[in-house]
């Protein structure tokens, strides 16, 4: 393109008397990546050429001039061209379809505002996008969770078998943790979906355009009350990218956790082949890789959210060019998202218990001794002597080998008189396991409630 040509596609060349240097172009430029905003721009355009109209500054026939050249440009042809951004993009692409007309469409507009619309309107699309999968992903886990209403696993504290608990109530702890992250982001949509345009620069827009209307064409809850915020501000996108890190750091636990309990050392799970992969060099390797992407790419997703702070934390109002660098970390972090979200449902849906394995587990560890100690307490031995003494009960049985099953009414009784015959039936993980009853407990009477309740939440959704 010849300089003269470009120089008049150039959003604001008349005050200079030479152009911008190469190194300096491509230092700056933005398009290679902002380009993902083209139909936002599309959009926001397409109806800011309409708020023009309301002003006065476009007929009603340049209007739908503009627009259908609006809507004719192609997307690809933003990859690879030369512009600056997708918004110099757009305006040059408009220019060569309508020639003068084009010039029209900028007047009152800022691109400081216009980056805002448009991210905020792509935002609002993949918090859209993860909203549905995480919707799947908690649909997938109720059904693995009804799957064993009653399946008995070791619950761990320090990685240490602590106290029994179903196989629903475990899954149940990452429905909550997911509806939460549902929450979270539902929040952050509310205040990504607030109407920037008719901003300005920085100082409110000179053309009265109505800016209600503005909203409600483009689906926006509400418009924003201050041209300065408007230019300067990026909270909302850093509260999508903290709602996408805590997502993620729940996706990471729950993927930590399956590629542990499908370890040969735990053998629980058997992970579906679909989302697992082979070793180029041993043969009988299967590998969790799909988690372990999930749990990789969410440091980086945390990065994003670092990396945004940082770049928002020390800059004077409003606008600063620094701020161009908000776009990659919040692309970045929505693609990471949506990608594992609809990953994590996959290595759900596509898991198999074996119920007996951590069963085993169950019954072989001294998971039953909590159970044993308050049955004691209920007797009416002081909880911290009963404690001692099921202490003592263990340390005797992990010396001499024995598990818990092990122990008959008559053995419990020689061992210490307060152990009633009664209290042998404890020695079952899935005895001790009913007196836990108060609501958000494992008892299974309780975590059958709890399952109907979170069915219900989740149609309500
Ligand atoms: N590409 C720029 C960005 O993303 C657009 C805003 C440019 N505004 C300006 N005053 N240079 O931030």
């Amino acid at each position: 393109m010849s300089t003269e040509k470009k120089d008049a596609l150039k959003l604001w060349g008349g005050r200079f008397e030479s152009g911008p240097s190469d190194v300096f172009e491509r230092f700056s430029f933005s398009l290679h990546f902002d380009r993902k905003l083209f139909q936002a721009d599309i959009l926001g355009s397409q109806a800011y050429a309409r708020a023009l109209a309301g002003v006065g500054i476009l007929k009603a026939d340049e209007v739908q001039t503009i627009c259908d050249a609006l809507s004719r440009i192609p997307e690809e042809d933003a990859e690879g061209a030369d512009d600056e951004d997708i918004h110099t993009f757009v305006i040059a692409r408009l220019k060569e379809l309508t020639g003068e007309l084009a010039d029209k469409i900028h007047t009152g507009r800022s691109r400081n505002e216009q980056v805002s619309l448009d991210t905020r309107l792509w935002v609002r699309g993949e918090i859209n996008r993860a909203l549905e999968l995480l919707t799947l992903l908690m649909t997938v886990l109720l059904e693995s969770a009804e799957a064993h209403p009653e399946a008995v696993i070791p619950g761990y504290t320090h990685l240490r078998r602590a106290q029994p608990v179903t196989w629903a109530h475990y899954i149940l702890a990452y429905f909550e943790m997911f509806s939460r992250d549902y929450e979270r982001l539902s929040q952050a949509r509310k205040r990504v979906n607030v109407m920037p345009l008719g901003s300005g620069a920085l100082a409110g827009s000179g053309f009265p355009v109505d800016r209600e209307a503005l909203a409600q064409e483009l689906g926006f809850d509400a418009i924003t009350y201050n041209s300065l915020d408007v230019s300067a501000d990026r909270d909302w996108a850093l509260d999508f990218l903290y709602a996408a890190s805590v997502t993620m750091l729940h996706l990471s636990r729950l993927a930590e956790d399956w590629i542990l309990y499908s370890s040969e050392e735990f053998g629980w799970l058997e992970l579906g082949d679909g989302v697992t992969s082979g070793s180029s060099l041993m043969p009988q390797k299967k590998n969790p890789d799909s988690l372990e992407l999930i749990r990789g790419k969410t440091g980086r997703v945390f990065g994003d959210l670092t990396a945004l702070f940082v770049t928002m934390k020390g800059l004077p109002m409003t606008y600063n060019r620094d701020m161009q660098e908000d776009k990659e970390p919040v692309f970045d972090a929505a693609a990471q998202l949506n990608g594992a979200l609809e990953m994590a449902a996959l290595v759900v849906r596509t898991s198999v218990l074996k119920p007996e394995v951590p069963r085993q587990a169950a019954d072989e560890g001294w998971l039953v001794a909590t159970d044993l100690a308050e049955e004691l307490a209920r007797s009416g031995v002081p909880f911290h002597q009963a404690h001692q003494l099921v202490g003592r009960l263990v340390l005797d049985s992990v010396k001499s080998g024995k598990k818990p099953g092990d122990w008959t009414a008559e053995s419990l009784a020689a061992f210490d008189a307060r152990l009633k015959p009664e209290m042998a039936r404890l020695m079952d993980p899935s005895e001790g396991m009913k007196t836990r009853t108060a609501p958000g407990g494992t008892a299974p009477e309780t975590v059958r409630k709890a399952l109907n309740a979170a069915r219900k939440r989740l149609e309500s959704m």
